[in-house]
């Protein structure tokens, strides 16, 4: 996971036939045990990014946000106050079907390729999720925001540093990053 995660961000090819398949059939596989992960105290770098990082965010109405490799929908509640169209995007059909039907829709599909239109989502929310920076760029607003966590911290399999978000995103970006819990968090948005 740690070598597919710095591939997708920072090699124009990364996300590979054989990669997407390997990650498919791996979390095809944990989606009936990822439930056991929504322990007590996980939660708080996703609160702490929506509470602190929003606030030092440049002032937007974001109301469509999605939840990129929301998996079985584990942030969702916490996320959905903040938003008024929330959607969970996720790879794994088996991970989906694990997801509460309310409050976010439900949407399986490639965060390399997402079913929404260029500049469209005010924040996309990614979660111990894969970065795919040119995808990011396309289908975020001008004044939208990346809210990205990590919530074992550098010891998540799918970690990024702050900086390397920043770095992996086309253009400038700015932002905040603190840690939270026993995880970390950063919300970055364009430089104006
Ligand atoms: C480590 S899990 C994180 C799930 C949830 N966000 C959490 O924090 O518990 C990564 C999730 O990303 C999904 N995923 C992996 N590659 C993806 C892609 N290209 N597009 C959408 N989802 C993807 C996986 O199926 C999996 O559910």
């Amino acid at each position: 996971m740690r070598a597919i995660t710095r591939a997708v961000a920072f090699e124009p090819d990364g996300w590979t036939a054989e990669r997407k398949a390997e990650v498919v059939a791996l979390f095809d596989e944990l989606a009936d045990e990822w439930a056991t992960r929504d322990i007590a105290g996980r939660e708080a770098p996703v609160i702490d990014a929506l509470d602190r990082g929003l606030a030092a965010a440049p002032v937007a109405e974001r109301r469509f946000a999605i939840d990129i490799g929301a998996g079985n929908g584990i942030h969702s509640r916490f996320l959905a106050p903040h938003f008024a169209v929330l959607a969970s995007v996720d790879i794994s059909f088996e991970m989906l079907r694990n997801a509460p039907s309310e409050p976010a829709h439900l949407v399986q599909g490639d965060a390399s390729r997402l079913p929404v239109a260029d500049g469209s989502v005010g924040a996309l929310v990614l979660a111990n999720a894969f970065l795919f920076p040119t995808e990011v760029e396309r289908v975020l607003a001008p004044d939208g925001v990346v809210i990205w966590v990590n919530s074992r911290g550098p010891g998540t399999p799918i970690h990024l540093l702050a900086a390397e978000v920043d770095d992996a995103l086309p253009g400038d970006w700015e932002g905040v990053a603190s840690v939270a819990g026993w995880g970390t968090w950063s919300v970055h948005w364009r430089t104006r």
